[in-house]
């Protein structure tokens, strides 16, 4: 299975801290943001690596990761021209991805559990996508899951009336028909191509599974989340 790690944006919501630097190069606990997404990536044995920034900070970026050498990887880089949103910076992986299957995540997310149960369903699995789910007391921040019994039968993001507690996280599942997929998308509201769209696609034709995670997941795109994830790191350790 192939990694990629989508860290684009302006980290707008973190400004001045991200006025010289890239959001996911801010430390959390004792190491720069990115690395947490990366671990997990190996943690499931993915050997291929791809980051997806902005073109100011790719060099930043570059600097801290180089190779993947040090890290037992090997990384690709691509660069997103400008903030279009997290299904355009993924559609930037497709020849990265070539046929094989791939695990996505957000740049700014956290998660104490270990993705291994969810990757190895995955991969043996017959479902052409797969997200993870968090139950949370805010959900409006998020993609928000309606599930009725085993199945997904929407995604509404950022809802002002969520129909659930289940944030989607961002932490993905997909085979390459994503990349079909994300050809298809108009702009959103935000002119941005929204993974949301991406995942409802496959939530109407039936394809996508889901996995519920009991412990702690953060986000770090804000000041407080920022704060929790710092005190969640130092609390409970991710696992690998
Ligand atoms: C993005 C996604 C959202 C998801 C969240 C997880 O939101 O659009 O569906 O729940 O990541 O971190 P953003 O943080 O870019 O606003």
């Amino acid at each position: 299975m192939k990694g990629i790690v989508l860290a684009g944006g302006t980290g707008s919501r973190l400004f001045p801290l991200t006025k010289v630097t890239n959001k996911h190069l801010l430390p959390v606990g004792q190491k720069p943001m990115i690395f947490y997404p990366i671990e997990k990536l190996r943690g499931i044995g993915c050997q291929d690596i791809l980051i997806v920034t902005g073109v100011e900070h790719m060099g930043d970026v570059v600097t801290l990761l180089g190779s993947g050498k040090d890290y037992g990887c090997r990384f690709t880089y691509k660069v997103q021209d400008e903030a279009g949103g997290i299904a355009q910076a993924l559609g930037l992986a497709s020849q990265f991805a070539r046929d094989d299957k791939m695990c996505v995540i957000l740049g700014d997310n956290l998660i104490h559990d270990s993705l291994k149960p969810f990757a190895e369903d995955f991969v043996s699995g017959k479902s052409r996508s797969k997200i993870i789910l968090k139950e949370v007391e805010d959900p409006q921040r998020f993609g928000v899951a309606e599930i009725k019994g085993d199945k997904i039968v929407a995604i509404e993001e950022k809802p002002k009336s969520p129909k659930s507690n289940f944030a989607v996280t961002g932490i993905y599942f997909y085979t390459p028909d994503v990349f079909e997929i994300i050809r298809t998308l108009k702009p959103s509201g935000r002119g941005e191509l929204e993974i949301t769209d991406v995942n409802n696609a496959y939530v109407k034709e039936g394809a996508m599974s889901f996995n519920i995670i009991e412990n702690w997941w953060s986000d770090a795109g804000t000041f407080e989340s920022l704060a929790k994830a710092n005190e969640l790191v130092r609390q409970k350790p991710p696992l690998p």
